[in-house]
């Protein structure tokens, strides 16, 4: 089993599994240091592509913005989001997600549950193809937000489909929007590690859109904590470059070019 997974399997019950979405280098470089797992998610779609939902988002779209990732990545575990439609019967799943591994050398895919594509997950995994699932609001197969796991029948059918996809092999679920007392329930009956986002503390991990937690995208649900407000900070430079070009104090004579060296000192 990969290292890394292994260090991920043994946090359960022990230190909490800390998780951000990435789609660069540049983001990458930071952001490793801290996280254990980094996912590139199709989230993309709405954050970087201006979509409403993220089902356009191509094997392609996902492979490249991996490679990106991977020149940032040094030690956290890289997870790649499988596309919508891209893993729709086992022959096309094996096959995208062999590909996704093979180009992006990436540790992990992740895809979302139907509560019926369990058979695909066992497959991939009999692969080699480490697999993270994915339950509760599930934006690649639902169409309206909902709070899941709100009553008993709700919160045993999220409890089977997450012993379910355990026993496909998977070797860790995300949690999306499901209530603290469901995914207290999930989590304490399964082994492998839950990673939340909107499930409260009782998962065993959280993980965010980065785009979010840093002020960036202007989503900001109440589950997303802010943690800086970048759009402010970017506004606030570019309204200073900006008034710097119009009246001539950009560039300086020690930002002209003129037979000196080319990079300035950091
Ligand atoms: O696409 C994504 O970023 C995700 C996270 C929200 C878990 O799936």
């Amino acid at each position: 089993m990969n290292l890394k997974i292994k260090k991920i399997l043994s946090k359960k019950n022990k230190t909490k599994i800390v998780s951000l979405t990435a789609y660069s280098e540049s983001i990458t470089k930071i952001i490793d240091k801290f996280c254990d797992i980094i996912l590139v998610g199709d989230s993309m779609a709405n954050v970087l592509y201006g979509h409403n939902n993220t089902h356009k988002i191509t094997l392609d779209n996902i492979i490249q913005h991996t490679l990106s990732v991977q020149k940032g990545i040094k030690k956290s575990l890289l997870v790649v989001d499988m596309p919508k439609g891209t893993y729709s019967n086992p022959e096309k799943a094996l096959k995208n997600a062999s590909l996704i591994m093979k180009k992006t050398k990436c540790d992990a895919i992740k895809l979302e549950s139907n509560k019926v594509n369990f058979k695909i997950i066992k497959i991939l995994v009999k692969k080699k193809i480490p697999v993270m699932g994915h339950i509760g609001y599930t934006p690649q197969f639902k169409s309206k937000f909902k709070l899941e796991g709100v009553n008993k029948k709700e919160s045993g059918n999220l409890l089977r489909e997450a012993k379910l996809i355990e026993k496909a092999g998977a070797f860790s679920i995300v949690l999306e929007c499901i209530t603290p007392n469901t995914a207290k329930l999930i989590t304490k009956n399964i082994k492998i590690p839950t990673i939340g986002i909107g499930a409260s503390l009782f998962c065993d991990g959280q993980i965010l859109v980065t785009d979010d937690m840093l002020g960036l995208s202007g989503f900001y649900p109440k589950f997303v904590k802010k943690y800086a407000d970048l759009n402010r900070i970017i506004e606030k430079a570019v309204k200073k470059y900006t008034r710097d070009v119009i009246f001539n104090n950009f560039p300086k004579k020690k930002h002209h070019l003129n037979g000196t060296k080319f990079r300035k000192k950091k």
